[in-house]
This record gives C-alpha cells, sequence and structure tokens, in this order.
C-alpha cells in the first residue's frame, strides 16, 4: 500500500487496535426515505461525535452532513436500482472517483451480488473500482449484498467475502453467521459486519459481541443504531465492544444505564 492508501485506510480501520464502528446511513439509495432515515440531518447529527466513519451516498453527504466534520466518510457509489425496480442487482457505479476525491472520501464502497442475475456486472463494477482506488490511493469497501433467496450461511458469505478479497477489495462487509470463524479464516483482508433489520437492543449488542469475539474487524451498522429510542446510548455501547472489549453483559449494562439517564434527564 502506498502512503496515501494507508493513511486513509487507517482512517477507517484504526490501527491501534485493528477495529472499526462504521455508522451505515446509506439506506435510501434503494431503499427511499426508511423508517427515522426521512430526515437525514436530524438522525446524523447527534451520531457523529461517537462513530468512527459514516458510510453515505453523496447527496446526503451534501445535503446533510456539514463539510466542517471531522468524520472520516465511505462513500457509496454503487446504485442506480430500487426496492421495487426490476432487480436490486442491477447496480451501476454512479458516482465517479473525481467527485469522490472532490468530497474527500477516505474509502469509497460498492455492492456486489454474488449469485444473483447481475453477479459478473456487480464483479465488474468492483474491479473497476479497485483499478480507481489503486489508481488515487482510495481503500474499497465491498459490500456483500445477499438477494432475497440466497441463504445467510457461511458458505455462502465465505464465497462472497473471498471472491471481493480476490479481485482486490481492502475490506468487506458481510453478515454475522454461524461458523462465521470459517467465513474470517478464508478471506485475508477485514471483515466487517452489518446489522441487518432491527432486532432488540440486546440481542444486537449480542450479534456484535459474537461477531467481535469470532474475528470481525467492526461493525457498519445502521438501523439497529438509528432505529433505536436509544441511538447514542446503542451507539456507545456497540462502540464499548468493539474498542473496549466489554462483553456482552458490560455493553447491555452500558445501554441500560445510558437510556435510563436520557429518560431521567427528559423530566
Ligand atoms: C445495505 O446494503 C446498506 O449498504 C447498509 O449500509 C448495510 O446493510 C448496513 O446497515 P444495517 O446495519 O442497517 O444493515
Amino acid at each position: 500500500m502506498d502512503w496515501g492508501m494507508k493513511n486513509r485506510f487507517s482512517k477507517i480501520i484504526r490501527p491501534e487496535d485493528g477495529r472499526c464502528v462504521m455508522l451505515a446511513i446509506d439506506h435510501g439509495y434503494f431503499l427511499g426515505p426508511t423508517e427515522k432515515l426521512e430526515n437525514p440531518k436530524e438522525t446524523i447529527k447527534p451520531l457523529l461525535p461517537h462513530a468512527d466513519s459514516i458510510m453515505l451516498t453523496r447527496g446526503i453527504l451534501r445535503t446533510s452532513v456539514s463539510p466542517e466534520i471531522n468524520v472520516p466518510i465511505v462513500l457509496r457509489v454503487s446504485g442506480g436500482s430500487s426496492i421495487i425496480g426490476e432487480d436490486l442487482s442491477k447496480e451501476a457505479i454512479v458516482t465517479s472517483i473525481e467527485e469522490a476525491i472532490k468530497l474527500n472520501a477516505s474509502c469509497l464502497a460498492l455492492s456486489i451480488f454474488i449469485g444473483s442475475k447481475y453477479e459478473s456486472q456487480t464483479l465488474g463494477n468492483l474491479s473497476k473500482l479497485v483499478d480507481d482506488g489503486e489508481r488515487y490511493g482510495i481503500p474499497i469497501l465491498a459490500v456483500t449484498a445477499v438477494g432475497k433467496e440466497m441463504a445467510r450461511d457461511a458458505r455462502y458469505l465465505g464465497l462472497a467475502c473471498r471472491i471481493a478479497s480476490e479481485l482486490g477489495a481492502h475490506v468487506v462487509k458481510t453478515y454475522y453467521c454461524k461458523d462465521f470463524t470459517k467465513v474470517v479464516e478464508s478471506c485475508p483482508i477485514p471483515i466487517i459486519i452489518a446489522g441487518g433489520k432491527k432486532i432488540s437492543e440486546r440481542e444486537a449488542l449480542q450479534l456484535t459481541f459474537d461477531a467481535i469475539n469470532d474475528g470481525a474487524s467492526g461493525v457498519d451498522m445502521g438501523r439497529n443504531i438509528w432505529q433505536s429510542d436509544y441511538p447514542i446510548a446503542m451507539i456507545k455501547a456497540v462502540k464499548s465492544i468493539v474498542h473496549e472489549n466489554y462483553n456482552f453483559a458490560e455493553a447491555y449494562d452500558l445501554f441500560l444505564t445510558e437510556s435510563k439517564a436520557k429518560i431521567q434527564n427528559a423530566f
């Protein structure tokens, strides 16, 4: 890795512990105004001091985030399909590398859809983006998107993560699953996990702990943070697991303490 690539990468995965808390707020790119992200500015602002980086599209970055922030940007550059369109996997690169540089992105994110109709197109997108990223020293996050009909098991996710690494991605986002260590062991780049659909805070923290314990390098988490009634308490608790080695019970206790304090302060 050259200096610029290493420098940007260190803004995504903290060099001191090899971990990251990436806040995912890119959902609107195919879901539209997702619950609690209808007004992105309002949702994002209080969470910024607690996130290592934020993952979002250029549209939400420009309209809803102040350029004076000190949080690294993971720019989602793939898209072009919607939840009601022909096929979600039919994605293209929708933001140029020059635009990403202008927006001071520290990392570029793109989805790959292994096993789907447009698998080959999305893998071609990844390869092109890796070439662009290598040219300008910007690391690439491959997002292993899972079609409705795909099983989120170690065999499938292991395949997707390994292919992402073979094509040159620098970090890969996937889902936690049974036998997750097998996915980690067969992938030579850091793996971070998505939270997925909203579940209880207790379950989401257990998921985070299990993933870190099984070798994940952090989270790229969205709905289980900002769809919580206590998003700040939640991101702090997630962070305690990722960076402070809290176990599940300690992190859940922190969540309860922080959320109770918020309730008390309201009266
Ligand atoms: C999905 O492809 C989006 O890129 C999200 O960023 C990703 O799923 C992480 O968000 P969540 O934790 O809500 O699943």
